[in-house]
């Protein structure tokens, strides 16, 4: 079987999932296969080499597992961004929209400390709600934030415009656009 040669070649699609006309990008398959799990880590390392990072904050649920590989990395401590009600701590708490309703996130109050240089890691860049929300609980605590790391970013939902106009730095390893 031939080898996967870029991160995207080991993204699985969806159809149709989790509704109808909705085509779900499945990094599953990626953080599988042991190749293209390092090729993800390391590629998302590779912009901020030789650069301070302190602390590498995870958007959950996938950026956990990026983020985690990805502060080991770097020897850094990993600090969880979370849906409301899941952090047993003190928590500062974010809202944003959803295509149909709200959403909010939350992080620990002392996770982070005022001047700490913060990468931001999750797996797939859409709307830029949930991330631009966990840039903000960053920032609230003090938070300098270095860049936001991605694998996916989708151009047509605007994401990325999103977090550049709060200044942001954003990385993806790869784009799906166009259907
Ligand atoms: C996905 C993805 C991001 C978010 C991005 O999570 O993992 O966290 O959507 O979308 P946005 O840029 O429009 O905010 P999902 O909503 O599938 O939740 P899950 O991580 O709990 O599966």
């Amino acid at each position: 079987m031939p080898r996967n040669t870029t991160v995207r070649d080991y993204i699985r699609t969806i159809v149709d999932f989790p509704k109808e006309g909705i085509m779900f990008r499945d990094v599953t398959t990626l953080f599988a296969d042991p190749r293209g799990f390092r090729m993800a880590v390391d590629q998302m390392l590779h912009p901020y080499a030789g650069e301070q990072i302190d602390k590498v904050v995870g958007l959950e649920a996938r950026g956990f597992i990026l983020g985690g590989a990805i502060a080991h990395q770097l020897s850094v401590g990993f600090v969880p961004i979370r849906k409301k009600g899941k952090l047993p701590g003190t928590t500062i708490s974010q809202d944003y929209k959803l295509e149909y309703g709200e959403a909010i996130v939350e992080i620990h109050d002392d996770a982070i400390q005022p001047g700490e240089k913060i990468l931001v890691v999750g797996d797939l860049l859409a709307t830029g709600g949930t991330a631009a929300a966990g840039i903000k609980l960053i920032e609230r605590l003090g938070g300098e934030i270095i860049s936001c790391a991605f694998i996916i970013d989708l151009p047509d939902l605007g994401g990325r415009k999103i977090l550049e106009e709060l200044g942001m730095d954003v990385h993806a390893l790869c784009a799906f656009e166009g259907d």
